[in-house]
């Protein structure tokens, strides 16, 4: 009986090992860690108005609805339509972008992506760190350029917050190439870093939510369902007991 506790207890600690190495080596090389808690609402909560006010312009979140957002986030249908809502869309309907997805191509030489998917598609950290990587670049047509997505389409939709990076460069190669090895703040916004790193990692715990809804929910059904399978366990050994004693 010892014996197979410590099997049953070597393969536990095995499987543990290889859940936090898969952890560990998700995130990629040269991003910083977003620190996610999808049971801090009020982190939800500034995250959404974050969203709603500086990026959902051009961003939709096809698969979200208004309605959902309110019960998931604890917030009123009043709060949500006044504060959230500036597409005049009903409070059942999705969150669609303002702009036409025809325009936006037009103007950034891309459409915005839908980005209700986008944490699930790349990880929070992808996210958190795309966020807080823009730099100033005039050789690109909308005046940004980005680390973590060299050449993206996109301006940074929060300087004001942030400020303005500018790209630190190499010493010319041979050739005369240069290469962006770290961002200076040139001009300070209207956050202090600390302050933009909070709330760039709100927005990503917002994206975060969107991208899985029903997360939170499915972490405390997940302690029920465990507890049903040990009870079930339990009692099926107990039938097998009592069927088995007349067979012997
Ligand atoms: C002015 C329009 C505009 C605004 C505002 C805007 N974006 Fe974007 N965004 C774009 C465009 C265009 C792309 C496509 C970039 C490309 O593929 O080159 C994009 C792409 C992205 C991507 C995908 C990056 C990738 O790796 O493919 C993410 C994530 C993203 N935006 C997040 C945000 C967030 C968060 C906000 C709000 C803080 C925001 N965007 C505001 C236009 C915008």
């Amino acid at each position: 009986m010892t014996k197979r506790i410590h099997i049953f207890l070597a393969l536990t600690l095995a499987l543990l090992v290889g859940a936090v190495s898969v952890q560990a080596s998700e995130g990629g090389a040269g991003l910083m860690s977003a620190n996610i808690n999808l049971r801090d609402q009020a982190s939800l909560q500034r995250g959404a108005k974050l969203f709603f006010n500086y990026c959902s312009g051009c961003h939709s979140l096809h698969y979200m609805r208004y309605s959902r957002m309110a019960r998931d986030l604890g917030l009123t249908r009043k709060e949500v339509m006044q504060n959230l809502n500036f597409t005049g869309a009903r409070f059942q309907g999705h969150a669609i972008a303002a702009m036409p997805e025809a325009d936006a191509e037009k103007w950034f030489g891309k459409a915005p992506p839908d980005l209700s998917l986008m944490v699930a598609q790349k990880g929070p950290d992808y996210v958190y760190s795309y966020l807080n990587s823009f730099y100033l670049d005039p050789t690109r047509p909308v005046g940004w350029n980005n680390t973590v997505f060299p050449n993206a389409s996109m301006p940074n939709p929060l300087w004001e917050l942030q400020g303005l990076q500018v790209a630190k460069l190499s010493t010319p190669d041979s050739k005369g190439k240069t290469e962006v090895i770290g961002l200076d703040l040139a001009r300070p916004g209207s956050m202090t870093p600390a302050q933009f790193h909070a709330a760039s990692n709100d927005l990503t715990a917002f994206l975060t939510y969107v991208s899985e809804p029903v997360a939170v929910e499915r972490q405390s059904l997940g302690i029920w369902v465990l507890l049903y399978l040990a009870a079930f366990t339990l009692l099926a050994y107990m039938l097998k007991r009592e069927y088995w004693k007349d067979v012997h």
